[in-house]
Formats: C-alpha cells, sequence, structure tokens
C-alpha cells in the first residue's frame, strides 16, 4: 500500500504501526482549517506525539516523561488561545468547542499521571498511537474547522 493511503484505522490491537516509521500521523494527514496560525500548531503538536511515539519505540522512559510533560503544556497553550479566540470573537458554538477541550485535556493529564505514577506503558502506547490520532482528526475536522472559518470571516 501506498504511504498516502495510509490510514490511522491500520493499527493493530497493541497500538502498532504497520508504518516503517513510529509516527502516528504523518503532517499531510491533519486537515487544514482556515487560519494558518491554528494549522502550525496543529503540526507542531504532531511533531511532539511522534517523537513520543520514538521514544515509545526506544523504551526511553526518561525521554517519554520530558516529551509527555511538553506535550501537555503545549496542549493547554493550544486550547487557551483557541478558547481566547472563540471568546474574543463571540463564537455561537464556544460551549460545544470549549467541551471538548476540557474533556481531552482530562484525558491527556489522566494518562499522562498514570504513565509518571505507575510507568504503564501498555496504556500510554494505546493512547498515543489510536486514541490520540482519532481524537486529533476529528476535533480538527469539526470544532477547529467551524471555529476557524466562523473567525476568518469576522476578521
Ligand atoms: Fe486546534
Ligand atoms: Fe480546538
Amino acid at each position: 500500500m501506498h504511504q498516502e493511503n495510509l490510514s490511522i484505522t491500520q493499527y493493530n490491537e497493541t497500538g502498532t504501526s504497520h508504518m516503517e516509521n513510529n509516527n502516528v500521523l504523518e503532517a499531510k494527514q491533519i486537515p487544514l482549517v482556515a487560519m494558518d496560525a491554528m494549522n502550525d500548531v496543529h503540526r507542531e503538536e504532531l511533531t511532539i506525539v511522534n517523537c513520543v511515539s520514538a521514544a515509545i519505540a526506544d523504551n526511553n522512559g526518561a525521554k517519554i516523561t520530558e516529551l509527555c510533560e511538553q506535550w501537555l503544556e503545549h496542549t493547554k497553550a493550544h486550547f487557551a488561545r483557541e478558547n481566547t479566540l472563540m471568546e474574543t470573537h463571540d463564537f455561537p458554538a464556544f460551549h460545544c468547542h470549549h467541551g471538548e477541550h476540557i474533556e481531552a485535556l482530562q484525558g491527556l493529564e489522566t494518562i499522562i499521571t498514570a504513565w509518571q505514577e505507575n510507568a504503564d506503558l501498555e496504556a500510554l502506547t494505546i493512547y498515543v498511537r489510536r486514541t490520540w490520532p482519532e481524537w486529533y482528526i476529528n476535533h480538527i475536522s469539526t470544532m477547529d474547522t467551524v471555529t476557524s472559518a466562523y473567525i476568518k470571516s469576522c476578521l
């Protein structure tokens, strides 16, 4: 199968990728939204997550911990920026989009805390390689796409 046809549905039950590298997604798989600044942030976050996946493949616990901290900080800043943009422009579906951010941030914090406390590599691997990529594509193709189009129309 050609590289461009690979999708997130091709992970087996242990979350192992069939791809040659350990990337959970390629940048070109991220849906593009109307605002370039948001697209840049989305690509940055994917870069961090792909590094987490590579650190998992290397079984490098210290690196996983360091990268997970970066990932959490990046996610908090990413969501906070979008929340502020929505508030500034009175985005009508603010609560819906904001609610997904709250839920996703709680999920990420829970999995990272579990990693820090129990070093549960399997749970982290499933989250990084399966749960998160599915959520990310879905969230960007719905909430971020609609929000970005609305805000761009206000500018
Ligand atoms: Fe976003
Ligand atoms: Fe968002």
